[in-house]
Formats: C-alpha cells, sequence, structure tokens
C-alpha cells in the first residue's frame, strides 16, 4: 500500500519586492523532511503594486486605507499564483490540505511588540478555495521573541546531516543563517542585508532590479575603507536572537553612510561593496556562530548572484560553498515551500518557531487558520 500524501501550498512575497513565489509541496505523512515539489511559479509584482508596497515600508498620509487596499490587491495575486500553481502541478484546489500565506512585510518591530504582515486572508480563503494559514509571525513576538527568521525548523527537518555541519544561507532582500551542526541545538538569525541594497542601487544607476549574475558588481572594485565603514553598523556586532528588515536596511541608510563617509566614487564600486558587504556580513556570522561548518548552502534569490557566491568562497576558505539546488531543492523555492510546512505544523498542532532562534520563551503553535 502506497502512504497517504499530504499537499500543501506555500506563498511567499519576501522584502526584496520582487514578486510572490508560490509552490505546491507533497509530504510524506510519516517524515516531516520527504517533502516533494510537485509545482512552482513566480509572479512578478505589477510596477504600481511594488511602488505603493515599497511606499508603505515608510509612515505617509492615509496609510490605513491604503494599506488595506494594498493587501487586497496583494491578496488577489496570491490567488491568481495558488491557481496557476494548482493548474501546473495537476492539482485540484480541494485536494489542497491548506496554503501558508506569508503577507508582506511593511514593518517590523519586534523590539515594540509588533510585526506587521498586510493580507488579506479570509479574501484568498474565499477566492482561491483553499483553508490559508497566515499571520506566522505575531505569536513568537507575543512570547518574547522575534518573529523572525521562521525558516530555521524547516531548514533543519530539510536538510540537516548527521555527519555533516551545514549552514543554509537564505540571501533573499534580508540574509538569514540557520546553524545546523550534526549534533546539538540548531540556531540562525538575520545577518543583516541580502539583496536589499544591491537591487536598490542597481535600480537607481542602471534602471534594472537587480545585478543579473552580479556581473556589473564584478566590473567595479571593492572600496575597503567604505566597506569598514559601513561594517561599523551595530546591528552587525549585536548578539543573537536577532532580526531585521527594511526598517533598517533602506535607501536613508545607504545614503547617509555614503555622506558621512564623504563617498565621489563610481558606481560599479559600490555596488562591488555592497555585495562585499553581504559576503562579509553572512561569512562573519558563520564564523562566530556556526564555528566549524563545513558546507554552506546558499538558498533565495542571491543564489544567482555568481559574484557574491565567489566573494563568499573566498571568505570562507576550506568551506564548500553551493547552491541547495547541488542538494535537490530548488534554491527559489526553499521558502515558499517553508511556509507550507509551517501550515501543515500550524494543522497539526505542531510548534513551527524555535525559541533558540527567535528568542521566544518557548516553542508556539504559528499562524492564524481561515477554513476553506
Ligand atoms: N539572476 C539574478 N542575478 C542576481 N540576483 C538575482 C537574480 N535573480 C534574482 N536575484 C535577486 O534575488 C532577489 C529575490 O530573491 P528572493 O525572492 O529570494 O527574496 P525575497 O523575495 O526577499 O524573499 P525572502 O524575504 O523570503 O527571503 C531579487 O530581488 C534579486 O536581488
Ligand atoms: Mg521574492
Amino acid at each position: 500500500m502506497t502512504a497517504r500524501r499530504e499537499i500543501y501550498a506555500g506563498v511567499m512575497s519576501g522584502t526584496s519586492l520582487d514578486g510572490i513565489d508560490a509552490v505546491i509541496a507533497d509530504f510524506a505523512p510519516a517524515n516531516a523532511a520527504a517533502c516533494a515539489l510537485r509545482g512552482a511559479t513566480h509572479i512578478a509584482f505589477p510596477s504600481a503594486l511594488r511602488d505603493e508596497l515599497l511606499a508603505l515600508q515608510v509612515s505617509g498620509a492615509d496609510e490605513i486605507v491604503r494599506a488595506a487596499r494594498a493587501a487586497n490587491a496583494l491578496a488577489d495575486l496570491y490567488v491568481h499564483a495558488l491557481r496557476s500553481v494548482c493548474l501546473a502541478s495537476g492539482i485540484a484546489a480541494h485536494d489542497v490540505v491548506a496554503a501558508g500565506v506569508h503577507g508582506q512585510t511593511v514593518r517590523h518591530r519586534p523590539q515594540e511588540g509588533w510585526t506587521l504582515q498586510i493580507n488579506n486572508p479570509a479574501r484568498v480563503a474565499e477566492h482561491a478555495y483553499m483553508t490559508v494559514v497566515a499571520d506566522f509571525r505575531a505569536r513568537d513576538i507575543a512570547a518574547g521573541g522575534q518573529g523572525a527568521p521562521l525558516v530555521p525548523a524547516f531548514h533543519a527537518a530539510l536538510f540537516a546531516s548527521p555527519d555533516r555541519h551545514r549552514v543554509i544561507a537564505n540571501i533573499g532582500g534580508i540574509a538569514n543563517i540557520t546553524d545546523l551542526p550534526a549534533r546539538g541545538q540548531v540556531c540562525g538569525f538575520d545577518t543583516g542585508p541580502g539583496n536589499v541594497l544591491l537591487d536598490l542601487w542597481c535600480a537607481r544607476h542602471r534602471g534594472t532590479p537587480f545585478d543579473a549574475g552580479g556581473a556589473w558588481a564584478a566590473s567595479g572594485s571593492v572600496a575597503t575603507s567604505l566597506l569598514d565603514a559601513l561594517l561599523a553598523e551595530p546591528y552587525f556586532s549585536a548578539a543573537p536572537p536577532k532580526s531585521t528588515g527594511r526598517d533598517l536596511f533602506n535607501a536613508s541608510w545607504l545614503d547617509r553612510n555614503l555622506d558621512t563617509f564623504g563617498w565621489h566614487g563610481r558606481p560599479e564600486d559600490v555596488q562591488a561593496t555592497l555585495t562585499a558587504l553581504t559576503s562579509r556580513t553572512l561569512a562573519d556570522a558563520i564564523r562566530a556562530h556556526a564555528t566549524g561548518a563545513i558546507e554552506v548552502l546558499i538558498c533565495g534569490g542571491g543564489a544567482r548572484n555568481a559574484t557574491l557566491l565567489r566573494m563568499l568562497a573566498v571568505e570562507l576558505p576550506g568551506t564548500r560553498v553551493a547552491p541547495t539546488d547541488d542538494e535537490g531543492v530548488a534554491s527559489d523555492h526553499v521558502e515558499a515551500l517553508a511556509f507550507a510546512w509551517l501550515a501543515r505544523e500550524a494543522l497539526a498542532g505542531r510548534p513551527g518557531n524555535l525559541s533558540a532562534v527567535t528568542g521566544a520563551r518557548g516553542p508556539r503553535v504559528l499562524g492564524a487558520v481561515y477554513p476553506r
């Protein structure tokens, strides 16, 4: 008799604001790690929605109404993503047990006891004909945690090895690591900017949303004194648990630092330096908190930045630096898969956070359920 499979969907739209990643995954009930990707889709944000989501990252006029409207527009796009991914996978909506839908972070202030992911999960449940699990971060914050990162428990379920000390580095808008020692406690935290500064500098000077392959950065030179000035940001030396977002790492942060430094140089050298900043802060975090790791597996859009991966390999000699694709899991889909998995944990009444990662008082069941 073949084991019964459980089909879940995951929908992620992260800090890069590039768009929506949706997956359908098939889990084997007996083995949390045995998850098979049945289909995936990426939907880029229409530019008007992207501009509004970016504008909503800071206080502005009429923002409650604007946020509610943006949340509905997002929910409609999540529904579209869920329909497309079902079609691509040959799965009917009613065969999906639940969809984990992260929502779009517009503020993240765990130090004040809150975080805000705009979304309209009731609208998604209504129009996608699926049970939706949403608002994953709030409970961990209520329990004194950072509410982030939430992916380490899934990284552990998927990638932990009994004989290899691994680190998973997710390079989205923000970068985060999960330390997976062969034995001992899983930990992890946000290391700082992933692609967010690279994208904004590239958009400003090249008019493209990202530095494809890191080619533009490769044409410049790292300005070491500027890199040192950027590394003085207190976030980098703060002890974990810690998490961050566009609240800190944004255009004002970069412009203020360039001004204070008195930068007058070529934009490609800034791109090279920002790429080095992402790589150095990841490497410093791994050296300090994942000492002895022999493999660093990369996921998220940053896995496509060859210059970044090359810099990371130079920072970590003797360590294997490779995309998760080399371990059979597409680097583009790990985060959306994590939210499919978190939805499954929520419905099973199992905790989704790791308190050693977030600093919460203990394990908590995450998410609010909107039945189909
Ligand atoms: N071909 C490429 N070359 C270089 N960078 C790329 C390429 N493709 C994507 N990226 C980068 O990856 C980013 C998107 O990554 P991803 O979707 O993992 O981030 P995210 O949406 O912030 O997710 P999360 O917050 O969940 O980690 C883009 O904004 C871009 O910077
Ligand atoms: Mg994305």
